[in-house]
């Protein structure tokens, strides 16, 4: 049987999908990309084979996307992360309109047409602000793991603000707070509300659609989801892993373009 396999090696995390032939989702991979990002793509692929238990030879094709796509050994060609997130948001939801990607190092908002194809982008990539890493600075700050911000957040009871965009001015005001006695629930809150703030900017400069869709590791935050919608004036849709979806993409890319 020939599966399709597409591997996204991102700033912060490198993943794999395994698809046959017939679309349906074999496995998957999600490990940190780390210093070294050949090994993270290799790495991510070969745990996904081994989670479907296939050999490389079993894999057809291999397509890469993500920051460091040139440097995976495995894939025959390459997709930009824009084109794969459409392709992997609209597997999903078929209505997509626009789909917010969210990872580690910048910041997308991509206005799609019929088959999830892009008719527009917009993209922060020059700065940490109301990116992964944003969040992770102010988790370092509270000393709050990152996956229990949003707990934290959507029971806060007093609201807080975060004025500065810049990280490292973002990252003063949150200590501040913290030395005011202020409740991390409630700043975490404030981080939240910085976050959707931001992006909701990016959204609106390429178009709200009727329906929306958040991908990348930010979309595991329910709070900086429900903020972002409520600022767009929609319900942002989630997958149930919304970090996979750039493998996804380039693995549909791989099956499509087989046998060119
Ligand atoms: N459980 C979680 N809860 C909240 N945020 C999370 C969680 N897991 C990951 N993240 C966030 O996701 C970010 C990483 O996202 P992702 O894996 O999409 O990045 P990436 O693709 O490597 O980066 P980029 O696309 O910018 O190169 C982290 O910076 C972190 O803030
Ligand atoms: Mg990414």
């Amino acid at each position: 049987m020939s599966y399709y396999a597409g591997i996204d090696v991102g700033s912060l995390t490198a993943e794999a999908v395994l698809i046959d032939k017939d679309r349906n989702i074999a496995a998957y991979a999600i490990l940190p990309t780390g210093n070294n990002s050949q090994k993270a793509g290799t790495d991510a692929f070969r745990t996904a084979l081994g989670q479907a238990g296939l050999a490389e030879a079993d894999v057809s094709r291999v397509f890469s996307t993500g920051y460091s796509r040139a440097r995976v050994l495995q894939a025959e060609d390459s997709k930009t992360e824009i084109a794969c997130h459409a392709k992997g948001a609209f597997y999903f939801f078929p209505h997509v309109g626009t789909i917010i990607d969210i990872g580690g190092q910048d910041s997308k908002a991509i206005l799609v047409g019929k088959e999830g194809r892009v008719i527009n982008f917009a993209m922060n990539d020059k700065c940490a602000a109301g990116t992964g890493r944003f969040l992770e600075v102010m988790a370092g700050a509270l000393d709050v793991p990152l996956d229990k911000m949003d707990d934290l957040a959507l029971g806060s009871k007093e609201e807080l603000t975060i004025s500065s965009t810049c990280t490292v001015f973002a990252e003063s005001e949150v200590v501040s707070l913290i030395s005011q006695g202020k409740a991390p629930a409630d700043i975490c809150l404030a981080v939240s509300r910085a976050i959707a703030r931001r992006t909701a900017g990016l959204v609106t400069r390429v178009g709200v659609a009727d329906s929306l869709v958040m991908t990348g590791g930010v979309a595991k935050n329910r709070a900086v989801v429900k903020i972002l919608s409520k600022d767009v004036g929609h319900l942002i849709k989630v997958p149930k892993e919304p970090q996979i979806i750039g493998a996804l993409g380039a693995a549909l890319f791989a099956r499509e373009e087989n046998g060119r």
